[in-house]
């Protein structure tokens, strides 16, 4: 059986996407499940938060043939093949597989193979670089025992993250409280139903061929992209802005998102008894550049890191958090068999007012 893949996704950036990510890759770590992280957003900031640049360069550089995403798809837009992928061990349990600017090269290769993937014959090729990403992701997988995918991709709905979006289970979406991260949302929701209803079409379409026959060792992913619930993230929000402002964006979340993203009929429902809001993520304010410069997680400073006194408290807090949600998404993406109750447990969160007094 396949592994699930998980992407966290919006078409907004700077809506703390990557950082979310990038927590609860280590979360699910430490709660005992083996983890690889695909980094495939061509800006590679996800990558830069796990390496030290130096490390980073060499990768790029002078590294093996297949230890980024780009190297690994990259001789399919030649005459070659993908490559088994090479991984950095970055703790128990966790593994990446590092992005690459290079990878919007890859643009232009998945946007011309599309209409091929549905054509009469020769779809074998179209199919496989489709699938590439998947099919790099399964193998790592593989590699490593792996019980979930996570994936962070850029904030666009292009090429790149159609090929994502066909190679993903489940989708969390991160945003902010203002008007572009909720006109990011409308577009989102339509734009996964047409991925889902292209790719149905076209996995059809392959099952009819007469190649799909001469090839019974290819397996294809299904394309299911079901959004799990959506994140509001505080940090997004102007401080000098007052409360209403935030709570005039955030109390039209719920409906957009059932509407839009879910097909479901509206609902009078605030964001914070909206089931469908899977968290709201605190402001952590100078924790971030200190996890940043220690390069690990807030939840992992130490006082030796400079988490002392009040960041002290606020470290443990964000452990609590952070194990929360990483459980909630568990549950919903059936990686945690027998977990809390999602709709029962909510993150604590006191501070957006108090986060801009
Ligand atoms: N919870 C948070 N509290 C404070 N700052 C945050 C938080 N999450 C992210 N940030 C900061 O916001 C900026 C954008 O975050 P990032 O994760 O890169 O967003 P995205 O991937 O959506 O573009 C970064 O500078 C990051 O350090
Ligand atoms: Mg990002």
């Amino acid at each position: 059986m396949a592994t699930s893949v998980l992407t966290f996704f919006n078409n907004k950036g700077g809506v703390g996407k990557t950082s979310l990510l990038y927590h609860l890759s280590w979360m699910f770590a430490a709660l005992g499940k083996r983890v690889v992280v695909v980094d495939i957003d061509p800006q590679a900031n996800l990558t830069a938060a796990f390496l030290e640049e130096d490390r980073i360069e060499k990768i790029w550089n002078e590294g093996d043939l297949n230890d980024t995403i780009f190297k690994c798809v990259a001789p399919l837009s030649e005459v070659g093949d993908i490559l088994d992928p090479c991984l950095q061990n970055i703790a128990p349990n966790l593994y990446l597989l590092p992005g690459d600017v290079r990878l919007s090269r890859y643009e232009d290769v998945l946007s011309e193979v599309w209409p091929n993937s549905m054509g009469d014959n020769n779809l074998y090729r179209p199919m496989r670089i489709q699938s590439s990403f998947w099919q790099v992701m399964q193998r790592a997988a593989i590699a490593i025992d792996a019980d979930i995918v996570l994936v962070d991709v850029g904030p666009h709905l292009g090429a790149i993250n159609r090929s994502v979006l066909l190679a993903t289970d489940y989708v969390v979406i991160p945003l902010g409280a203002d008007l572009f991260s909720l006109q990011g949302l409308k577009n989102l929701g339509p734009t996964l139903h047409i991925w889902r209803s292209a790719w149905e079409k076209r996995l059809e379409n392959w099952r009819m061929s007469t190649e799909s026959q001469r090839h019974p060792t290819f397996f294809l992913p299904r394309g299911n992209m079901q959004p799990i619930g959506y994140l509001c993230q505080q940090h997004s929000v102007r401080l000098d802005r007052p409360v209403r402002a935030y709570d005039k964006w955030v109390n039209r979340i719920p409906n957009v998102y059932r509407e839009l993203v879910l097909s479901l009929p509206q609902e009078s429902v605030s964001q914070s008894e909206d089931p469908y809001c899977m968290a709201t993520i605190k402001h952590y304010r100078s924790l971030i550049a200190m996890a940043q410069e220690a390069r690990k997680p807030i939840f992992h400073l130490t006082s030796a890191d400079g988490a002392i006194g009040s960041h002290a408290n606020s470290v443990q807090d964000a452990r609590k958090d952070f194990e929360i949600l990483a459980k909630k998404i568990g549950h919903k993406t059936s990686l945690f068999q027998e977990g809390i109750d999602p709709l029962q447990n909510t993150i604590p969160d006191e501070g957006i007012r108090s986060s801009r007094m």
